[in-house]
């Protein structure tokens, strides 16, 4: 019989493997997929209690926050402050860095989060999501500072989101390749469902909001009008990024989130979306550009940051790149 590998026996592991690694992230990881569960309790439990709908107020973005926005944010915080191995926390829900209270140890790692991702979606039973990435801090002292979150995206040690979905899955990389691992409600376990995912060169599903065709630019128009002629590709959006890049990595194919005429930089945020998506991405040998550049080549200016996102299979955001340039 095949127990399965749990989330924790992969980590370790892994570790023994790689001899340079300290055995922080197994700790990490861990209580990552701690939180995780309880997030994935109160979602499973929605409808049922109190926590659909808004809380009333609009966070750093001018967006409204949801219960479960504030929730997830709320979780992720407590179940990773008091492990000694993180120095700061900054989430997208909060509008300045949150270093850890003094009362527990400071360790060497800043995370970096989108608590819930695919927040219009909540009310409406589809998938959503956490997303999360670490940088080693940069900074010496006992408080970490700004700069220590506004590291290029090569500076990456690990990535990886949670998908409540129909089944919950934590995805992560530290470099090592990328991992899936699906909670058995059962045993109230992450075990191993997709070890060392890699992602096909090219795929048929393209995925973007169509609702904003008539202020994108003229390459994004003509790329996906392109797609329509040649009717190679189905359309696929969920609304939710972790739904939306979790079908990309397994099956390959496009996402993009452009620039447009009204938003230059896009709507998805660097830090907390687009880094730890190309991360793992790349890892799983795709790509993700901004249009102009690599993603994990950019360096942030500011924690809250907009960027373009043209991410998925080798091949198909190699031709995103020509109609960019106008080469086609
Ligand atoms: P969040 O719920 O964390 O604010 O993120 C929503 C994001 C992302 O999940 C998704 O890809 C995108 O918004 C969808 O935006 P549109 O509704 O503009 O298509
Ligand atoms: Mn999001
Ligand atoms: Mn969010």
């Amino acid at each position: 019989m095949d127990n399965g590998t749990t989330l924790t026996r992969f980590i370790l592991e892994q570790e023994r493997q790689h001899p340079e690694a300290t055995g922080e992230f197994t700790a990490l990881i861990n209580d990552i997929g701690i939180a995780a569960k309880l997030v994935a309790r109160e979602v499973s439990k929605a409808g049922l209690v109190d926590i659909l709908g808004l809380t009333g107020r609009k966070n750093v973005h001018g967006e409204h926050v949801q219960k479960l926005d504030e929730f997830a944010n709320e979780v992720f915080i407590k179940s990773l402050e008091y492990t000694g191995h993180l120095a700061a926390i900054a989430s997208e829900e909060m509008e300045d860095f949150c270093p850890v209270p003094e009362f527990f140890p400071r360790g060497k790692y800043i995370l970096l989060m989108d608590p819930l991702d695919g927040s219009s979606n909540i009310d409406v039973n589809i998938s959503i999501g956490t997303i999360f990435c670490i940088f080693k801090r940069r900074s010496e002292g006992n408080v970490a500072s700004l700069g220590d979150f506004l590291q290029p995206g090569s500076a990456i040690v690990c990535a990886g989101y949670v998908i409540y979905g129909s089944s919950t899955m934590l995805v992560y990389s530290t470099g090592h390749g990328v991992h899936g691992f699906t909670l058995d409600p059962s045993i109230g376990e992450f075990l191993l469902s997709h070890e060392s995912i890699r992602m096909p060169e090219r795929g048929k599903i393209y995925s973007i909001n169509e609702g904003n065709y008539t202020i994108w630019e003229d390459w994004t128009k003509e790329y996906i009008d392109d797609i329509k002629m040649k009717k190679e590709k189905s359309l696929r959006y969920v609304g939710t990024l972790v739904a939306d890049i979790h079908r990309t990595l397994l099956k390959g194919g496009i996402f993009l989130y452009p620039g447009d005429k009204k938003n230059p930089s896009g709507k998805l945020r660097l830090l907390y979306e687009c880094f730890p998506m190309a991360y793992l991405i790349e890892q799983a040998g795709g790509y993700a550009y901004d249009g102009q550049q690599r993603i994990l080549d950019k360096t942030p200016v500011e924690l809250h940051e907009r960027s373009p996102l043209i991410i998925g299979s080798k091949q198909d955001v190699e031709e995103v790149l020509k109609f960019i340039k106008g080469g086609n």
